[in-house]
Protein backbone atom coordinates (compact mmCIF):
# COMPACT_ATOMS: atom_id res chain seq x y z
CA UNK A 1 0.00 0.00 0.00
CA UNK A 2 1.99 2.91 -1.33
CA UNK A 3 -0.77 6.12 0.63
CA UNK A 4 -0.03 3.75 4.03
CA UNK A 5 1.27 6.56 6.74
CA UNK A 6 2.71 6.59 9.52
CA UNK A 7 1.58 5.70 12.89
CA UNK A 8 2.64 8.67 14.15
CA UNK A 9 0.57 10.89 11.65
CA UNK A 10 -2.65 8.86 12.33
CA UNK A 11 -2.48 9.68 15.95
CA UNK A 12 -3.46 13.39 15.32
CA UNK A 13 -6.20 15.28 13.56
CA UNK A 14 -5.72 18.79 11.38
CA UNK A 15 -6.11 21.83 13.51
CA UNK A 16 -9.87 22.72 14.03
CA UNK A 17 -9.15 26.31 14.14
CA UNK A 18 -7.13 26.45 11.30
CA UNK A 19 -10.15 24.30 9.27
CA UNK A 20 -12.50 26.63 10.39
CA UNK A 21 -10.84 29.54 8.87
CA UNK A 22 -10.21 27.99 6.04
CA UNK A 23 -14.12 26.90 5.59
CA UNK A 24 -14.77 30.72 6.00
CA UNK A 25 -12.00 31.49 3.71
CA UNK A 26 -13.61 29.26 0.89
CA UNK A 27 -16.94 30.72 1.59
CA UNK A 28 -15.55 34.17 1.42
CA UNK A 29 -14.14 33.33 -1.70
CA UNK A 30 -17.43 32.00 -3.08
CA UNK A 31 -19.13 35.26 -2.43
CA UNK A 32 -20.22 35.05 0.85
CA UNK A 33 -20.15 37.84 3.80
CA UNK A 34 -18.50 36.12 6.57
CA UNK A 35 -16.70 37.47 9.25
CA UNK A 36 -14.23 35.29 11.18
CA UNK A 37 -13.75 35.20 14.78
CA UNK A 38 -12.29 32.01 14.67
CA UNK A 39 -8.23 32.76 13.91
CA UNK A 40 -6.05 33.36 16.84
CA UNK A 41 -4.26 36.22 15.46
CA UNK A 42 -4.06 40.44 15.87
CA UNK A 43 -5.62 42.42 13.84
CA UNK A 44 -3.38 45.39 14.50
CA UNK A 45 -0.60 46.31 11.79
CA UNK A 46 2.73 44.75 12.88
CA UNK A 47 4.75 48.00 14.05
CA UNK A 48 6.47 50.09 11.49
CA UNK A 49 9.94 49.82 12.82
CA UNK A 50 9.60 45.96 12.71
CA UNK A 51 8.78 45.98 9.08
CA UNK A 52 11.95 48.83 8.35
CA UNK A 53 13.79 46.14 10.37
CA UNK A 54 12.65 43.41 7.98
CA UNK A 55 13.81 45.65 4.71
CA UNK A 56 16.69 46.66 6.10
CA UNK A 57 17.74 43.00 6.61
CA UNK A 58 16.68 42.25 3.37
CA UNK A 59 18.57 45.11 1.56
CA UNK A 60 21.98 43.83 3.75
CA UNK A 61 21.44 40.65 1.92
CA UNK A 62 20.98 39.31 5.65
CA UNK A 63 19.47 35.58 3.39
CA UNK A 64 21.12 32.81 4.31
CA UNK A 65 22.05 30.47 7.06
CA UNK A 66 22.55 31.31 10.78
CA UNK A 67 22.69 29.20 13.25
CA UNK A 68 20.17 26.61 13.79
CA UNK A 69 18.90 28.09 17.10
CA UNK A 70 19.05 31.77 15.85
CA UNK A 71 21.78 34.78 15.87
CA UNK A 72 23.96 36.15 18.79
CA UNK A 73 21.60 39.16 18.15
CA UNK A 74 18.72 37.29 18.21
CA UNK A 75 19.39 35.30 21.05
CA UNK A 76 20.48 38.16 22.57
CA UNK A 77 17.44 39.80 22.06
CA UNK A 78 15.24 37.13 22.96
CA UNK A 79 17.01 36.79 26.64
CA UNK A 80 16.41 40.55 26.88
CA UNK A 81 12.78 40.04 26.24
CA UNK A 82 12.70 37.16 28.75
CA UNK A 83 14.63 38.90 31.25
CA UNK A 84 12.41 42.79 30.90
CA UNK A 85 9.17 41.03 30.45
CA UNK A 86 8.97 37.65 31.94
CA UNK A 87 11.61 38.16 34.77
CA UNK A 88 13.27 35.25 34.02
CA UNK A 89 17.36 35.87 33.61
CA UNK A 90 18.85 33.48 31.09
CA UNK A 91 21.98 33.05 29.33
CA UNK A 92 21.90 32.89 25.61
CA UNK A 93 22.48 28.73 26.07
CA UNK A 94 19.26 28.54 27.82
CA UNK A 95 17.54 30.25 24.61
CA UNK A 96 16.55 29.00 21.61
CA UNK A 97 14.11 30.40 18.24
CA UNK A 98 12.03 28.34 16.60
CA UNK A 99 10.00 29.22 13.48
CA UNK A 100 6.94 30.22 15.99
CA UNK A 101 6.41 29.22 19.53
CA UNK A 102 4.45 26.01 18.11
CA UNK A 103 7.76 24.73 16.62
CA UNK A 104 9.85 25.22 20.12
CA UNK A 105 6.62 23.27 21.51
CA UNK A 106 6.99 20.83 19.23
CA UNK A 107 10.61 20.10 19.44
CA UNK A 108 10.79 20.48 23.30
CA UNK A 109 8.05 17.53 23.15
CA UNK A 110 9.01 15.26 21.07
CA UNK A 111 12.89 15.58 22.23
CA UNK A 112 11.55 14.60 25.80
CA UNK A 113 8.67 11.76 25.63
CA UNK A 114 8.59 8.09 24.78
CA UNK A 115 6.03 5.65 24.58
CA UNK A 116 3.74 5.53 27.74
CA UNK A 117 5.16 8.69 29.34
CA UNK A 118 1.61 10.81 30.07
CA UNK A 119 1.58 14.75 29.67
CA UNK A 120 -1.28 16.92 32.05
CA UNK A 121 -3.22 19.34 29.48
CA UNK A 122 -5.30 21.48 31.69
CA UNK A 123 -8.82 21.63 29.10
CA UNK A 124 -9.95 23.88 27.73
CA UNK A 125 -6.47 23.94 25.98
CA UNK A 126 -4.84 25.04 22.81
CA UNK A 127 -5.59 23.01 20.25
CA UNK A 128 -1.83 21.99 19.28
CA UNK A 129 -0.70 20.46 23.09
CA UNK A 130 -2.73 17.31 23.12
CA UNK A 131 -2.14 16.67 19.02
CA UNK A 132 1.55 17.25 19.91
CA UNK A 133 1.43 15.19 22.10
CA UNK A 134 -0.21 12.07 20.54
CA UNK A 135 2.15 12.70 17.63
CA UNK A 136 5.53 11.72 19.80
CA UNK A 137 3.85 8.70 21.32
CA UNK A 138 2.30 10.09 24.77
CA UNK A 139 -0.52 10.00 26.34
CA UNK A 140 -2.96 12.98 26.78
CA UNK A 141 -4.33 13.24 30.63
CA UNK A 142 -6.96 15.74 30.86
CA UNK A 143 -7.54 17.99 33.64
CA UNK A 144 -10.53 19.44 33.22
CA UNK A 145 -11.39 23.05 34.39
CA UNK A 146 -14.65 24.81 34.34
CA UNK A 147 -16.37 28.75 34.27
CA UNK A 148 -17.20 28.18 37.93
CA UNK A 149 -13.73 27.85 38.88
CA UNK A 150 -12.37 30.90 36.76
CA UNK A 151 -10.96 28.10 34.46
CA UNK A 152 -8.15 27.39 36.64
CA UNK A 153 -7.00 24.19 38.29
CA UNK A 154 -5.57 23.20 41.94
CA UNK A 155 -3.09 21.86 43.22
CA UNK A 156 -4.73 19.10 44.76
CA UNK A 157 -6.18 18.24 41.36
CA UNK A 158 -3.14 18.64 39.44
CA UNK A 159 -1.69 16.46 42.01
CA UNK A 160 -4.33 13.80 41.95
CA UNK A 161 -3.53 13.80 37.88
CA UNK A 162 0.06 12.97 38.14
CA UNK A 163 1.44 9.44 38.56
CA UNK A 164 5.00 7.81 38.16
CA UNK A 165 4.86 8.06 34.00
CA UNK A 166 3.93 12.03 34.43
CA UNK A 167 6.75 13.57 31.92
CA UNK A 168 5.27 17.40 31.34
CA UNK A 169 2.49 19.78 32.80
CA UNK A 170 1.50 22.45 29.99
CA UNK A 171 0.41 25.45 31.51
CA UNK A 172 -0.70 27.86 29.37
CA UNK A 173 -1.04 31.78 31.39
CA UNK A 174 -2.94 34.11 30.06
CA UNK A 175 -4.46 30.90 28.27
CA UNK A 176 -6.31 30.12 25.04
CA UNK A 177 -9.05 29.83 24.68
CA UNK A 178 -10.01 31.03 28.28
CA UNK A 179 -8.39 34.04 28.57
CA UNK A 180 -7.78 32.63 32.48
CA UNK A 181 -4.21 33.72 34.04
CA UNK A 182 -2.68 31.68 37.10
CA UNK A 183 -2.55 34.43 40.17
CA UNK A 184 1.05 33.73 41.67
CA UNK A 185 -0.31 32.38 44.95
CA UNK A 186 -1.69 29.46 42.77
CA UNK A 187 1.55 29.17 40.91
CA UNK A 188 3.50 29.01 44.37
CA UNK A 189 0.89 26.24 45.46
CA UNK A 190 1.54 24.09 42.04
CA UNK A 191 5.34 24.81 42.40
CA UNK A 192 5.10 23.28 46.03
CA UNK A 193 3.24 20.46 45.26
CA UNK A 194 5.54 19.96 41.94
CA UNK A 195 8.80 20.04 44.09
CA UNK A 196 7.27 16.51 45.71
CA UNK A 197 7.04 15.36 42.14
CA UNK A 198 10.69 15.60 40.44
CA UNK A 199 9.71 13.43 36.96
CA UNK A 200 7.74 16.23 36.00
CA UNK A 201 8.70 18.81 33.36
CA UNK A 202 6.29 22.08 33.32
CA UNK A 203 6.13 23.76 29.98
CA UNK A 204 5.25 27.32 31.06
CA UNK A 205 3.56 29.00 27.62
CA UNK A 206 3.47 32.73 28.22
CA UNK A 207 2.78 33.83 24.66
CA UNK A 208 0.12 35.94 25.64
CA UNK A 209 1.65 37.36 29.13
CA UNK A 210 2.32 40.97 27.46
CA UNK A 211 -1.66 40.87 26.92
CA UNK A 212 -3.72 40.96 30.25
CA UNK A 213 -6.07 43.34 31.27
CA UNK A 214 -6.19 43.41 35.30
CA UNK A 215 -3.59 45.84 35.25
CA UNK A 216 -1.22 43.07 37.39
CA UNK A 217 2.10 42.06 36.11
CA UNK A 218 2.33 38.77 34.64
CA UNK A 219 3.13 35.91 36.64
CA UNK A 220 4.91 33.02 35.59
CA UNK A 221 6.53 29.92 37.70
CA UNK A 222 10.09 30.03 36.75
CA UNK A 223 10.21 33.55 38.33
CA UNK A 224 8.51 32.72 41.54
CA UNK A 225 10.14 29.13 41.86
CA UNK A 226 13.58 29.54 41.06
CA UNK A 227 14.36 25.81 42.31
CA UNK A 228 12.27 24.57 39.79
CA UNK A 229 14.56 26.21 36.72
CA UNK A 230 15.81 23.22 35.78
CA UNK A 231 12.68 21.54 35.18
CA UNK A 232 10.72 24.46 33.35
CA UNK A 233 10.65 25.56 29.99
CA UNK A 234 9.09 29.43 29.47
CA UNK A 235 7.82 29.32 25.83
CA UNK A 236 7.03 33.35 24.48
CA UNK A 237 7.48 34.95 20.82
CA UNK A 238 6.43 37.96 18.89
CA UNK A 239 3.30 36.23 17.24
CA UNK A 240 0.29 37.70 19.45
CA UNK A 241 2.34 40.20 21.62
CA UNK A 242 3.66 42.49 18.52
CA UNK A 243 1.24 41.36 15.40
CA UNK A 244 3.87 39.32 13.48
CA UNK A 245 2.16 35.43 13.18
CA UNK A 246 3.44 35.57 9.89
CA UNK A 247 7.01 35.72 10.52
CA UNK A 248 7.49 32.41 12.09
CA UNK A 249 9.59 33.78 15.46
CA UNK A 250 9.18 31.85 18.43
CA UNK A 251 11.35 31.65 21.55
CA UNK A 252 12.06 29.72 24.51
CA UNK A 253 14.07 29.22 27.59
CA UNK A 254 15.21 26.66 29.78
CA UNK A 255 17.81 24.25 31.31
CA UNK A 256 20.76 24.13 28.38
CA UNK A 257 20.17 19.89 28.66
CA UNK A 258 16.50 20.65 26.89
CA UNK A 259 17.44 23.96 24.69
CA UNK A 260 20.23 21.55 23.34
CA UNK A 261 17.74 19.33 22.08
CA UNK A 262 15.53 21.09 20.96
CA UNK A 263 18.80 22.76 18.77
CA UNK A 264 19.35 18.99 17.79
CA UNK A 265 16.02 17.94 16.69
CA UNK A 266 15.73 21.92 14.68
CA UNK A 267 19.01 21.15 12.84
CA UNK A 268 17.00 18.20 11.25
CA UNK A 269 13.86 19.57 10.41
CA UNK A 270 13.67 23.07 9.85
CA UNK A 271 16.88 24.70 10.26
CA UNK A 272 17.24 28.07 11.43
CA UNK A 273 14.26 30.22 11.68
CA UNK A 274 13.97 32.43 8.78
CA UNK A 275 17.10 34.96 8.56
CA UNK A 276 14.51 37.72 8.07
CA UNK A 277 11.96 37.46 10.54
CA UNK A 278 14.86 37.03 13.10
CA UNK A 279 16.66 40.70 12.24
CA UNK A 280 12.36 41.79 12.70
CA UNK A 281 11.91 39.70 15.87
CA UNK A 282 15.28 41.84 17.12
CA UNK A 283 13.58 44.86 16.35
CA UNK A 284 10.29 43.79 17.77
CA UNK A 285 12.24 43.27 21.17
CA UNK A 286 14.93 45.84 21.58
CA UNK A 287 12.71 48.57 20.12
CA UNK A 288 9.88 50.80 21.73
CA UNK A 289 7.44 48.54 23.84
CA UNK A 290 4.71 51.47 24.44
CA UNK A 291 2.41 50.85 21.30
CA UNK A 292 1.54 47.67 23.54
CA UNK A 293 -0.50 49.95 26.26
CA UNK A 294 -2.57 51.24 23.54
CA UNK A 295 -3.49 47.69 22.09
CA UNK A 296 -3.68 46.67 25.32
CA UNK A 297 -6.60 49.40 26.16
CA UNK A 298 -8.39 48.84 22.35
CA UNK A 299 -8.57 44.75 23.53
CA UNK A 300 -9.67 45.62 27.13
CA UNK A 301 -12.41 47.75 25.62
CA UNK A 302 -13.43 45.36 22.86
CA UNK A 303 -13.51 42.32 25.72
CA UNK A 304 -15.83 44.56 27.89
CA UNK A 305 -18.50 45.31 24.60
CA UNK A 306 -17.88 41.30 24.08
CA UNK A 307 -18.46 40.05 27.12
CA UNK A 308 -21.40 42.66 27.92
CA UNK A 309 -23.19 41.32 24.32
CA UNK A 310 -22.75 38.07 25.08
CA UNK A 311 -24.12 37.71 28.43
CA UNK A 312 -27.30 39.73 26.85
CA UNK A 313 -28.14 36.73 24.51
CA UNK A 314 -30.34 34.38 26.42
CA UNK A 315 -29.13 30.88 26.66
CA UNK A 316 -25.25 32.14 25.93
CA UNK A 317 -22.32 33.38 28.43
CA UNK A 318 -18.86 33.99 29.33
CA UNK A 319 -16.86 34.89 32.44
CA UNK A 320 -14.75 37.49 31.82
CA UNK A 321 -11.21 36.83 30.02
CA UNK A 322 -8.29 38.53 31.84
CA UNK A 323 -5.72 38.33 29.04
CA UNK A 324 -5.22 36.85 25.50
CA UNK A 325 -8.54 38.13 22.89
CA UNK A 326 -10.12 35.32 23.34
CA UNK A 327 -13.84 34.34 25.25
CA UNK A 328 -15.07 30.53 25.87
CA UNK A 329 -18.34 31.44 25.54
CA UNK A 330 -20.94 28.50 26.80
CA UNK A 331 -23.95 27.37 25.23
CA UNK A 332 -25.04 24.92 26.98
CA UNK A 333 -28.64 25.59 27.23
CA UNK A 334 -29.17 25.80 23.37
CA UNK A 335 -27.65 22.06 22.67
CA UNK A 336 -30.78 20.56 22.63
CA UNK A 337 -31.18 22.42 19.60
CA UNK A 338 -27.77 21.07 18.34
CA UNK A 339 -26.49 17.66 17.59
CA UNK A 340 -22.93 19.25 19.05
CA UNK A 341 -21.62 21.99 19.17
CA UNK A 342 -20.02 21.54 16.27
CA UNK A 343 -23.46 21.80 14.55
CA UNK A 344 -23.55 24.88 16.28
CA UNK A 345 -19.99 26.35 15.36
CA UNK A 346 -21.83 25.12 11.45
CA UNK A 347 -24.64 27.06 11.85
CA UNK A 348 -23.17 30.39 13.17
CA UNK A 349 -20.92 29.94 10.07
CA UNK A 350 -24.30 30.14 8.11
CA UNK A 351 -25.55 32.53 9.52
CA UNK A 352 -22.07 34.33 8.82
CA UNK A 353 -19.80 34.06 11.75
CA UNK A 354 -17.20 32.05 11.99
CA UNK A 355 -16.43 30.52 15.25
CA UNK A 356 -14.08 27.29 16.51
CA UNK A 357 -16.43 24.91 18.86
CA UNK A 358 -15.53 24.01 22.22
CA UNK A 359 -15.02 20.37 21.31
CA UNK A 360 -12.17 21.27 19.77
CA UNK A 361 -10.26 22.71 22.81
CA UNK A 362 -11.09 19.43 25.11
CA UNK A 363 -14.14 21.31 25.92
CA UNK A 364 -17.87 20.98 24.95
CA UNK A 365 -21.03 22.93 24.64
CA UNK A 366 -19.73 26.08 23.00
CA UNK A 367 -17.51 28.00 20.86
CA UNK A 368 -14.39 30.05 21.18
CA UNK A 369 -14.95 33.71 19.64
CA UNK A 370 -11.34 35.87 18.95
CA UNK A 371 -12.37 39.76 19.77
CA UNK A 372 -8.99 40.40 17.80
CA UNK A 373 -11.35 42.27 15.08
CA UNK A 374 -12.53 46.00 14.50
CA UNK A 375 -15.19 47.27 17.31
CA UNK A 376 -17.64 48.02 14.17
CA UNK A 377 -16.69 44.47 12.62
CA UNK A 378 -17.41 43.01 16.40
CA UNK A 379 -20.92 44.40 16.86
CA UNK A 380 -22.12 43.31 13.58
CA UNK A 381 -20.86 39.37 14.16
CA UNK A 382 -22.68 39.97 17.90
CA UNK A 383 -26.05 40.99 16.07
CA UNK A 384 -25.19 37.81 13.51
CA UNK A 385 -24.98 35.35 16.74
CA UNK A 386 -27.88 36.96 18.20
CA UNK A 387 -29.74 36.75 15.31
CA UNK A 388 -28.44 32.71 14.83
CA UNK A 389 -29.41 31.70 18.13
CA UNK A 390 -32.75 33.66 18.90
C1 LIG B 1 -1.34 29.08 23.55
C2 LIG B 1 -0.55 29.22 22.31
N1 LIG B 1 0.74 28.82 22.31
C3 LIG B 1 1.51 28.91 21.23
C4 LIG B 1 1.02 29.42 20.04
C5 LIG B 1 1.96 29.45 18.86
O1 LIG B 1 2.13 30.67 18.31
P1 LIG B 1 3.11 30.87 17.07
O2 LIG B 1 3.58 29.55 16.61
O3 LIG B 1 2.28 31.57 16.04
O4 LIG B 1 4.23 31.72 17.58
C6 LIG B 1 -0.31 29.84 19.97
C7 LIG B 1 -0.88 30.33 18.71
O5 LIG B 1 -2.05 30.28 18.45
C8 LIG B 1 -1.10 29.76 21.14
O6 LIG B 1 -2.38 30.15 21.14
Amino acid sequence: MTNRLSLAIDRIAPSQTTAMTDRAFALRAAGRDIISLSVGEPDFATPAHVLEAAKAALDAGDTKYTAVGGTTRMKAAAALHFARDLGIEASPSQVTVSAGGKQAIFHALLATIDPGDEVVIPSPWWVSYPEIVRFAGGTVVPLETTAASGFRFTAAELEARIGPRTRWLLLNSPGNPTGACYPPHLLREIGDMLRRHPQVLVLSDDIYAPLIYTGERHATLAVLCPDLGHRILTISGVSKSHAMTGFRIGVATGPEWLIGAMERLQSHSSGNPASISQAAAVAAFEGPQDFLAGWRDRFRARRDKVVTAINAIPGLSTPVPEGAFYCMVDAAPLMDRFEDDTALAMHLLDQGVAVVQASAFGSKDGFRISFAADEAVLAEALRRIAAAVA
